[in-house]
């Protein structure tokens, strides 16, 4: 999808957020925490036009899956038009349905969430539920990975999960705090 595609969609869409795909640096960045030598499973909430989908199905394994939940029609269409790979599931749902659409046999076995959705739309129990489905679905020591404008997410993430680390990466528009979150891991807040 163009940029100016993009920008469109936003404009009829205020829950897309961002005016333009995350850059290709803030993309690597946030992938430098996915191991890609090994079969896993990769659930992505809000995948928009792709930016992140295509680059980390790049370096997937064939045994890999990614699932992918966009609430957007028009970004849902396109990614089921443009990304016919047998790795991938496209659901056109909310982040917070992830528990209904995601195949029971993988309920706690996802070793990563990868999450672009603006949880700073989301009233406060919305949030808990997507946080607490997220944590659900992951298997011990999965990695919740989000990038989010401001630190607004980190009391919620504490409340649910108890650690998180953030990074702030400034070459993106706009800047974004990338949050990593371990099920039930030891990592402390930074
Ligand atoms: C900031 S954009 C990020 C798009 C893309 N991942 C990127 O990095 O360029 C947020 C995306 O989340 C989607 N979205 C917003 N709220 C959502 C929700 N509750 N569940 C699923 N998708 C959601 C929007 O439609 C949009 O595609």
């Amino acid at each position: 999808m163009s940029k100016i595609d993009f920008f469109k969609t936003f404009i009829k869409d205020r829950d897309v957020a961002s005016v333009t795909p995350t850059s290709l640096h803030c993309v690597k960045k946030v992938c430098t925490n996915i191991d890609f030598s090994r079969d896993i499973v990769l659930v992505e909430y809000g995948p928009g036009d792709g930016v992140f989908s295509r680059y980390v199905l790049d370096l997937m394994t064939p045994g890999s899956r990614l699932i992918m939940i966009e609430m957007n029609k028009d970004f849902y269409a396109h990614l089921k038009k443009t990304i016919p790979d047998p790795r991938v599931e496209i659901h056109n749902a909310r982040a917070g349905d992830v528990l209904s659409v995601l195949n029971p046999s993988l309920i706690g076995k996802v070793d990563y969430v990868l999450s672009g959705i603006p949880f700073s739309f989301l009233k406060k129990d919305r949030k808990q539920i997507v946080l607490k489905a997220t944590k659900t679905i992951l298997k011990e020591g999965g990695l919740f990975l989000a990038y989010q404008t401001s630190g607004h997410l980190k009391k919620p993430v504490m409340e649910v999960f108890g650690n998180l680390e953030t990074e702030r990466e400034m070459l993106n528009l706009p800047p974004y705090l990338i949050y990593k979150v371990v099920k039930n891991g030891q990592l402390e807040e930074s």
